[in-house]
């Protein structure tokens, strides 16, 4: 019996166009989803693959242009898709698509396979990686092996955790961290698999949330000055901090007076916060955003200020997901 498959678009530089000639130049979202994925292909994809698939448009934004209301609009189409379909896939801007893809996540209450794609370069590029990426990420959403493995990505026929994925260089074909297995031969390979809960084991659920806390990131460098910032339009805060997330002495002695939740994590890639470092979050009243980096904690952040604000269940939650 063929999967049901739907894609779902938003755009990115996989519908976008280059505005002048061999120039690297272009703009996203430009095109629409058929000129990058014909019927013709979709024709052949369903038929190699031996799936249904269906197409709906939702956004066509460049990524870095998400905000909390598309997100929101996202997520809840997706878990309306995924109650007819055995597997989404969902067409996103690579930007922010390691926020997206966590928020995913964390408040999808599903089995179905749902697995984001995109592209590094554009559809008149030589190189151009849309299609490929496509046809890897309906692999893996009509995959039984991808069953119950959280909200997955595909890029370059690597396939990646949403809890582990990050854009970790600005052009390269393989942009990504987090990878868990590999498309081989039109299937789904893993490898591993994340330890943290997901979808249906989270308390979020997106049929629940109707808005987000407006949960700010400052990103701390030497000699910097907490006064620049005004806070006054945030529920809560990320510090996005040196080495083990520490702070200035003059930045800890201000912003621990902040009168909103602060979460500290690590500028530096191997991130990892620990309790014994040389902040004593008791003492200043923060929470540690652990091996999360800054933006997907700001994701976490909000979806746990839609259940509470209470400081020690949220640690709680960084410490679960
Ligand atoms: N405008 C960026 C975005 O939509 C380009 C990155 C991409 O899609 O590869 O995220």
């Amino acid at each position: 019996m063929p999967k049901n498959i739907i894609i779902l678009t938003t755009g990115g530089t996989i519908t976008g166009h280059k505005t002048a000639g061999l120039s690297s130049t272009y703009e996203s979202a430009k095109l629409s989803f058929d000129e990058v994925f014909s019927p013709a292909l979709k024709k052949l994809a369903s038929k190699i693959l031996n799936i249904n698939i269906k197409i709906t448009n939702i956004l066509n934004i460049g990524s870095q242009d998400m905000n909390n209301q598309h997100l929101l609009k996202l997520a809840k189409q997706v878990q309306q898709a995924s109650k007819q379909n055995d597997g989404v896939v969902i067409i996103h801007g690579t930007d922010s698509i390691e926020e997206s893809a966590y928020f995913l996540n964390l408040v999808l209450k599903t089995s179905a396979n749902i697995v984001l794609t995109g592209s590094m370069h554009t559809k008149d590029s030589l190189v151009f990686d849309g299609v490929a990426n496509i046809y890897g990420a309906l692999i893996v959403a009509s995959s039984q092996n991808a069953k119950n493995l959280g909200v997955l990505a595909v890029f370059d026929n690597k396939i990646y955790s949403a809890r582990q994925l990050y854009k970790t260089h600005s052009r390269s074909l393989g942009a990504f961290s987090g990878q868990i297995g590999m498309v081989v031969d039109n299937k789904a390979i893993f490898y591993f698999q994340s330890s943290k809960d997901h979808t249906l084991n989270t308390p979020f659920d997106i049929a629940q949330i109707n808005k987000l806390a407006k949960v700010d990131v400052i990103y701390i460098c030497a000699d910097f000055n907490e006064k620049l910032y005004d806070f006054s339009q945030s529920d809560a805060v990320i510090l996005c901090a040196m080495g083990n997330a520490n702070l200035p002495k003059n930045a800890l002695k201000t912003l621990s007076k902040l009168k909103i939740l602060k979460v500290r994590t690590s500028r530096t890639n191997a991130v990892d916060i620990s309790k014994d470092g040389e902040i004593d979050d008791e003492k200043f009243d923060f929470i540690r955003a652990n091996d999360l980096a800054a933006s997907k904690a700001r994701i976490l952040l909000m979806c746990a200020l839609s259940q509470t604000k209470n400081a020690e269940i949220i640690q709680g939650f960084f410490d679960r997901f």
